[in-house]
């Protein structure tokens, strides 16, 4: 199987948004992500718009000829706005406003009855449902239970550890995988990846997308986002 690639393109509108003008477009790297070898593309449209916009995800959903993968939290209104633009995926994750990023995995097992109905409905859209959780066994038995079709693995502390940590944090995003490839559940692992960490990852046979953002667009100041999909890409292929 081959590991599939979803760029983030979320911190391309940071720098935009800076500014507050139109450069550099969100769009335009997503599409130049695209041809360097990224497989779908990803977004994230926070409760307080801190990077991408809504006008954005309009703009991305017409440009886009690879899947576009919405991050959402699990609020009415990001339920309407995935509704209404039927992205090819939706990643559930938790969202608190004073958060620099992502922090943790979703705590699907404690909100089981609030995540349920968004869920259903994403499900019922033909939206394919994703779930940022923690590689944790009781959080892939809630993925089960709310019939997520995904899920992807908060890699965080994965990025973050070292050694004999790091190693045995690896473990359980891999048994994690086995465990949710075994119930019929399509493992992604994402946050905090970069060219030196990727590898590990990625040889997981189960794991069939990875998402990473922040260290590709950080790279491509050096490089150019061409040069720094390319080459992740690269090293995901050498992994597998
Ligand atoms: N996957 C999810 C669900 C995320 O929320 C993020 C961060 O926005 C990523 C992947 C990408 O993480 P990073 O930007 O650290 O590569």
């Amino acid at each position: 199987m081959k590991l599939r690639l979803g760029v983030n393109i979320d911190h391309v509108a940071t720098i935009r948004n800076a500014r507050g003008g139109s450069h550099p477009d969100p769009v335009n790297a997503a599409l130049i992500a695209a041809r360097a070898g990224a497989d779908g593309i990803t977004a994230h449209l926070r409760e307080d718009r801190r990077h991408i916009t809504d006008a954005d995800i309009a703009l991305l959903m017409d440009a886009l000829s690879v899947p576009l993968n919405l991050e959402m939290a699990a609020t009415e209104e990001m339920l309407a706005i995935a509704l209404r633009h039927r992205p090819h995926a939706a990643c559930i994750v938790p969202e608190k406003r004073e958060e620099r990023t992502t922090e943790g995995g979703l705590d699907a097992a404690g909100q089981l009855a609030h995540l349920a109905p968004f869920v259903a409905r994403l499900n019922d859209a033909g939206i394919r449902v994703s779930l940022f959780i923690e590689p944790d066994p009781a959080q892939i038995e809630a993925a089960i239970r709310l019939k997520a079709p995904v899920v992807e693995f908060h890699t965080g502390r994965y990025a973050h550890l070292d050694g004999a940590e790091r190693s045995e944090e690896l473990r359980r995003i891999a048994d994690a995988a086995a465990l949710a490839a075994k119930n019929g559940i399509e493992p992604h692992a994402g946050h905090g990846l970069t060219f030196d960490n990727v590898s590990p990852v990625a040889a997981i046979p189960q794991i069939a997308e990875l998402n990473i953002g922040h260290f590709l667009i950080g790279e491509a100041i050096f490089t150019g986002l061409d040069k720094s999909v390319a080459r992740m890409r690269e090293l995901m292929d050498l992994a597998r």
